[in-house]
């Protein structure tokens, strides 16, 4: 059954921002009611968040139409997610005291789940000790806050206060409605291609997006596990909410591994990593004038194999293969020690590479887990269910 949203807009310039969070969530088919306060009235008319998101929207604790119901306590009912967006210093402090003098207020007094507030306003007053004060008491009371972002503000100075971008926000109301059952779990994500230089401008790489391993990192912090990226070069967007640490080469991802991997329950190698490097790299552009006669190359070291697996670890690797796939990918579960490695047919063009979707099988020592052709996201949330 499709959830049920309320939000809770205040007055601050951001508000147009939050108009488009309104279309996002619609388009994603939740249910939505709006209550505006009489200041958010004055940014932006109810008509607008009326005809986004085509749903009610009310501002009036009295008013003329019928009072059979109590509307406060109905709504407050009614919401699975009570999120205020933008949420002013003004109706945190009224939320953290418990004062109720407007329909927003109210209803948040009879809302007994965690509000998430999308914290938004100027930098000296999001500082300013009292505000402070109110959201480590919001938090202290498990309320949700979503921080706000660092950047140009409507007052024309640059500081904390800025709304989270409108993906942002969904990615949060996405996270809010998910099972948590990865929570407390760590997991290291490799994404995207190695980049080997030949020189200061110019490599050699293997084909990836990084959608494949993006997509794990995004359901992994949805679902609550505390993720970490490293990724070499994609085209794919970042995800939301995860540390993404950015390398070059098979070396720079193996080194960094190194230095951490420890620290993680579960690794998940989803990275082309270029099989050979440069051996005759130039430190300077080779001119075109002075030719370049041949490319010496040199094998990497595999990542994986090299890589000492503690007791309850997990690692999964990935096999992109064109022919016999199942004994290759076998022959790479034994050799590089792996608990999982997922196949997937790279000669076909609708899947893999680049696209959105992919078929795969998760191989393990005795067990063969077909995927049938799926969004990566989903593929994602299978390859994670290994894990829980
Ligand atoms: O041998 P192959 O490149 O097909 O193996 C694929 C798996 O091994 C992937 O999980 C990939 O990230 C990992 N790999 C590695 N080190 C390499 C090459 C691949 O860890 N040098």
């Amino acid at each position: 059954m499709n959830k049920n949203i309320l939000l809770g807009v205040t007055g601050g310039i951001a508000i147009y921002k939050v108009v488009d969070v309104v279309s996002r969530l619609k388009k994603l088919d939740y249910n939505i009611k709006i209550i505006m306060t009489d200041s958010a009235c004055e940014f932006v008319s109810p008509m607008t968040f009326e005809t986004i998101g085509k749903c009610d929207v009310k501002n009036k604790m009295f008013h003329n139409n019928s009072h059979k119901v109590v509307e406060h306590i109905e709504l407050a009912n009614w919401a699975d997610l009570f999120m205020i967006a933008p949420a002013s210093a003004n109706t945190m402090a009224k939320i953290n005291y418990g004062i109720a003098d407007d329909l927003l207020s109210s209803t948040a007094l009879a809302y007994t789940k965690p509000i998430m507030f999308c914290v938004s306003m100027n930098t000296n007053m999001l500082n300013n000790p009292a505000t402070q004060k109110n959201i480590k008491d919001l938090k202290e009371k498990e309320h949700l806050i979503i921080d706000s972002n660092n950047g140009m503000l409507a007052c024309n100075t640059k500081g904390d206060g800025r709304l989270k971008e409108p993906w942002e926000i969904v990615e949060e109301v996405e996270k809010y409605f998910c099972k948590k059952d990865l929570k407390g779990k760590k997991i290291l994500i490799t994404a995207g291609a190695t980049v080997e230089r030949i020189d200061p401008v110019r490599y050699i790489t293997n084909d990836s997006s990084g959608k494949m391993g993006y997509s794990i990192a995004k359901k992994a912090f949805m679902r609550g596990a505390d993720v970490t990226i490293i990724s070499g070069k994609t085209t794919a967007e970042s995800p939301y909410g995860v540390e993404n640490i950015k390398v070059d080469s098979a070396i720079e991802m193996k080194e960094k591994i190194e230095s951490c991997i420890e620290n993680y329950d579960c690794l998940i190698m989803a990275a082309a990593v270029s099989d050979f490097k440069v051996k005759n790299r130039k430190e300077l552009k080779i001119k075109k004038q002075d030719g370049i006669d041949s490319l010496e190359l040199e094998e990497n070291p595999d990542i994986l194999k090299s890589l000492i697996k503690k007791e309850n670890q997990i690692f999964i690797g990935f096999a992109a293969e064109t022919n016999n796939l199942l004994e290759n990918a076998r022959k790479k579960l034994d050799k590089k020690n792996l608990d999982y490695i997922v196949l997937n047919d790279v000669s076909k063009k609708d899947i893999g590479f680049n696209s959105e979707y992919n078929k795969v099988s998760v191989i393990s020592k005795d067990n063969i887990l077909d995927i049938e052709r799926d969004t990566k996201l989903n593929i994602a949330d299978r390859i994670l269910d290994l894990i829980k």
